[in-house]
């Protein structure tokens, strides 16, 4: 993840010989310098979160494989070839989720939230695990902030407004250039005979498409479209589209959606050939992209049908949702330069010099603590030009020194490490003073 110079990619290697363990292919570690870039996306999504009134849900990290076998469905890439298959010494299937929607369903009828005021509207924020073939923006361990909304009306304003609440996140992130891709897919009904249609077409060209075209004929006709083979693209263009085989129910739903995403002035592209990894959707389905990135940002549509996948009453759960990749938006900010560095604020570093100041030192950083000023020290430290050098380093603006005579008097020096101008202060009054200048 973080770009490293020539040099430190040295000392990484080197250090990466001598090591017996390192993090394993497609996970990786969120080190310290990197967690301003974690705060900034975790921030931002909760304020999102808050503002179009979506509460947190959290749900485990391994849930039962056929969770996922049914709705994410069986004949997925995610399902089929990513799907990380835990075994336990019971006899239960278990995975490490690939994805969070179909657990929150799980959990939705679990705990009967359909008691609770419809729809719901729920966020998360957390790991979530995938084979997949590293690269960029591409990890067998990513982060997922997601936004779903279950249960009520089967309304377009909440497809508009789950697609809204993901714009205004990647947004409020500063990156610029964004596009929506969006499409249809039909409900159950339409879709079927859709599937015919697409099938026939690509049935007269099936020595012309690749091998893994040719299994998804029979198995799951719509991921034809999503085929990256150049001779499959080719043939795709000419393809029946969902858009024309729409029922009118699906035709004036979508019709809708996209009424609303005019109100709002937010630009759209319409994709005939996005049909997304997963089983589980129909109707509204989108991406979102900015320029010149190679991945998508996030995603997501609406699963009218994945409470019934999972056992629930056929049409009890109207729902939509979308989840951004966490590390995507965090390389996307960094290639375009924005910063989350936070404003400076000034500094104070404590100097403490033999054993009854390092005890006193000790009490008074509890009193900063209280009065909401943090101090920086370096308290295993004897030598005074040792710790001047720290509170240099740290770019302090004022370092408090207490030495033996100091505490004897009940006094501390407040230097300012730019001029170098001392003055001692009465101990007790020195949380007051530096709160007098770092205002
Ligand atoms: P998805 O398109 O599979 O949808 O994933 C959503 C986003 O997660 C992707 O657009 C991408 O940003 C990120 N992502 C996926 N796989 C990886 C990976 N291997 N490495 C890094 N980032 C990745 C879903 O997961 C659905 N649950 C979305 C949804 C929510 N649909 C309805 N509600």
């Amino acid at each position: 993840m973080p770009k490293f110079s020539k040099r430190a990619k040295s000392i990484k290697i080197e250090k990466k010989a001598k090591m017996l363990f390192q993090s394993l292919k497609g996970m990786h570690d969120i080190l310290p310098a990197d967690q301003l870039w974690w705060d900034k996306v975790k921030k931002i999504s909760q304020d999102i979160a808050d503002f179009y009134n979506f509460s947190r849900i959290d749900t485990p990290i391994l849930e039962s494989a056929e969770i996922f076998e049914k709705s994410t469905g069986s004949a997925t890439d995610i399902v089929e070839k990513q799907m990380y298959y835990i075994k336990s010494k019971g006899k239960d299937r278990l995975a490490l989720r690939p994805e969070g929607t179909a657990g929150i369903v799980r959990a939705y009828f679990e705990h009967g939230l359909s008691r609770l005021s419809q729809p719901l509207k729920l966020y998360y924020f957390g790991p979530f695990f995938r084979y997949e073939s590293p690269q960029a923006g591409r990890y067998r361990q990513f982060y997922q902030v997601g936004f779903e909304i279950l249960g009520g009306e089967n309304d377009p304003v909440y497809d508009a407004q789950i697609i809204l609440a993901g714009y205004r996140l990647i947004e409020e992130l500063k990156i610029k250039n964004l596009t929506v891709e969006i499409n249809s897919l039909g409900c159950k009904n339409c879709r079927l005979i859709y599937r015919r249609k697409l099938q026939d077409y690509y049935r007269k060209l099936s020595v012309k498409i690749c091998k893994d075209c040719r299994r998804r004929l029979s198995l799951n006709p719509l991921r034809l479209l999503d085929c990256k083979n150049e001779n499959c693209q080719a043939i795709k263009t000419k393809a029946p589209i969902m858009l024309d085989n729409l029922c009118s129910a699906c035709r004036n739903h979508f019709r809708l959606v996209l009424e609303y995403l005019d109100e709002l002035n937010l630009s759209y592209i319409l994709n005939p050939y996005l049909v997304r990894g997963l089983d589980y959707y129909n109707r509204t389905v989108f991406e979102f992209t900015a320029e010149k990135l190679k991945f998508s940002l996030g995603g997501g549509g609406r699963y009218d049908d994945l409470g019934e996948m999972l056992g629930a009453k056929k049409g009890s759960l109207p729902a939509i949702g979308n989840s951004l990749g966490v590390e995507r938006l965090i390389e996307a900010m960094k290639e375009r330069g924005i910063d989350v560095v936070p404003k400076s604020k000034t500094k104070v570093f404590l100097i403490q010099i033999g054993q009854p100041a390092k005890k006193r030192a000790f009490c008074l950083i509890e009193e900063f603590r209280k009065s909401g000023v943090k101090v920086l020290e370096s308290l295993g430290r004897e030598s005074l030009n040792s710790q001047l050098r720290i509170a240099d380093k740290e770019g302090a603006a004022i370092a408090l020194i207490l030495g033996q005579r100091e505490v004897f008097e009940d006094s501390i020096i407040i230097r300012d490490m730019k001029s170098g101008a001392q003055e001692t202060v009465p101990l007790a009054k020195v949380v007051e003073e530096v709160r007098k200048r770092i205002r």
